[in-house]
C-alpha cells in the first residue's frame, strides 16, 4: 500500500492548555517499502501510527491510502480498511490469554465472519511460516516471549494484509530474539510485499531499515 500524509496535525486539549503533538507532518510511503520512525519518548510516534491505523483521529490534515482519503472515510469503510488491509504489531503483544495460539491468530478473520475452516487453515499456514506449527494448541502463558512476538506477527499478517504498523515490536525481547524477529519480518516482507512501518528505539533494528525518519517537534526528518 502507498501512503501520502499531508499537513497532519494532532492536538490534545487538556484543561486550559493544548498540546500540539503533530504539527503539519508530511510523509510519502511507497508501496511495499520498509521505513522506521524514531525519536524521543513523547514525540508522538504512537500517535502517528494510531492515526494511520484509524484508531485515533487527526485534528486536521489528509491521509491518503492508495486512492482513498482516510479522514473522509465513513465508519464502515474504515472498518473494512482495518479488517482487510491493516495489521498491528505491538510491544506488549496483547494476546488473548483465554484462547490458544491458533485461535488468537484466527480471531481477526473470525471477526470478519469468514468461513471457520478457512480461518483455521489461513491461521495454521501463517503460524507454520513463523515457526510455530508445534505450538498451535498452547495458551499464551505456555509459550516464550520470543514465541509470543511471533504469534503477534502471525496475527498481524493473517489473511494477507498490505500495511503493517509495528510499534516497538522488539521492545520486550533480548538481542537474540530481537534479531530473529527482524529476520522473520524482513523475510516475510520480501515474500509478501506488504508495506512495513516500524516505530523503534532499538538501534540494531533501525540499522536494518532502508528508509529512516526521526520524529521531532511534530514533523519528520530523514535520517542518514
Ligand atoms: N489521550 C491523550 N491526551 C493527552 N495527551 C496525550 C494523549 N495521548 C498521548 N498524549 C501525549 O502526546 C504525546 C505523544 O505521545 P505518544 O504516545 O505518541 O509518544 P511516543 O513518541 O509514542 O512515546 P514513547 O516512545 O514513549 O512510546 C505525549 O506527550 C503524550 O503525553
Ligand atoms: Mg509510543
Amino acid at each position: 500500500m502507498q501512503i501520502d500524509i499531508k499537513q497532519l496535525v494532532k492536538e490534545y486539549h487538556g484543561e486550559g492548555d493544548t498540546v500540539r503533538v503533530l504539527d503539519g507532518l508530511d510523509l510519502h510511503v511507497a508501496r511495499a517499502s520498509v521505513l522506521s520512525v524514531e525519536g524521543a519518548s513523547g514525540e508522538g510516534k504512537s500517535t502517528l501510527l494510531n492515526i494511520i491505523g484509524t484508531v485515533d483521529k487527526a485534528t486536521s490534515g489528509e491521509i491518503w491510502i492508495d486512492e482513498s482519503e482516510l479522514t473522509g472515510m465513513r465508519p464502515s469503510e474504515k472498518e473494512l480498511f482495518r479488517a482487510q488491509s491493516l495489521g498491528f504489531i505491538f510491544q506488549h503483544h496483547y494476546l488473548l490469554p483465554d484462547f490458544t495460539v491458533l485461535y488468537n491468530v484466527m480471531m481477526p478473520l473470525l471477526i470478519q465472519r469468514k468461513d471457520r475452516g478457512w480461518c483455521r487453515s489461513e491461521a495454521t499456514r501463517i503460524l507454520e511460516r513463523v515457526g510455530l506449527a508445534h505450538r498451535l494448541d498452547h495458551y499464551p502463558n505456555q509459550i516464550s516471549g520470543g514465541e509470543m512476538a511471533r504469534v503477534g506477527v502471525a496475527r498481524a499478517l493473517v489473511g494477507g494484509k498490505q500495511l503493517i504498523l509495528a510499534d516497538e515490536p522488539t521492545g520486550n525481547l533480548d538481542k537474540r530474539n530481537s534479531d530473529k524477529l527482524c529476520d522473520l519480518l524482513w523475510e516475510l516482507q520480501a515474500e509478501l510485499g506488504f508495506t512495513l512501518l516500524i516505530v523503534t528505539h532499538d538501534m540494531d533494528v533501525a540499522a536494518r531499515v532502508p528508509l529512516r525518519y526521526r520524529l521531532a517537534n511534530g514533523t519528520l526528518q530523514t535520517i542518514g
